[in-house]
């Protein structure tokens, strides 16, 4: 709630949920879009806001869910560059594992980085070391994917 750029892509994403289960999601598609450009806009603010290597979980967090807004509602070619953007913003933060939230935010980004791949054959932006972490990541589930994220 501190971060508008992750106010606006919640926001937009349950807007778009919204608009999913209305018999005529076609009326709504203008105020979708000015949603998105919305989100976007405010992710460029906070990006241009901060040092690099300083972005934040919840900026971290809004680039994410930006992406399985595209990888859900939108276009894989919008997908890629937010997830190229997040692979950087994470890559100069210091990895996943320097991410807060108690691990959380990294489950979040590989769990959308899984089933994104997983929905469209498209490739994984962070292979997981299973031999360090210890960790199994759990299954793709496009039916949660869809339906929570
Ligand atoms: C956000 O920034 C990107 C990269 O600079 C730019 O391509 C895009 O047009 C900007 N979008 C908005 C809505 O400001």
């Amino acid at each position: 709630m501190t971060e508008p750029a992750l106010f606006s892509v919640i926001i937009l994403l349950a807007a778009s949920h919204y608009a999913s289960l209305q018999g005529n999601p076609g009326d709504m598609r203008i105020n979708l879009l000015s949603l998105r450009y919305e989100a976007v806009s405010s992710i460029n603010r906070s990006l241009d806001a901060q040092r690099p290597e300083s972005t934040y979980d919840a900026l971290i967090g809004a680039i994410a869910k930006m992406a399985s807004y595209e990888a859900m509602f939108g276009s894989l070619e919008n997908y890629d560059i937010h997830m190229q953007g997040l692979a950087k913003a994470i890559s100069l933060r210091g990895g996943l594992t320097s991410l807060g939230l108690n691990g959380l935010l990294h489950r979040i980004v590989v769990w959308i980085d899984q089933n994104a791949a997983f929905l469209h054959g498209s490739s994984i932006y962070f292979p997981m070391d299973t031999s360090a972490s210890g960790e199994t990541p759990s299954d793709p589930n496009p039916g949660q994917f869809l339906g929570r994220s």
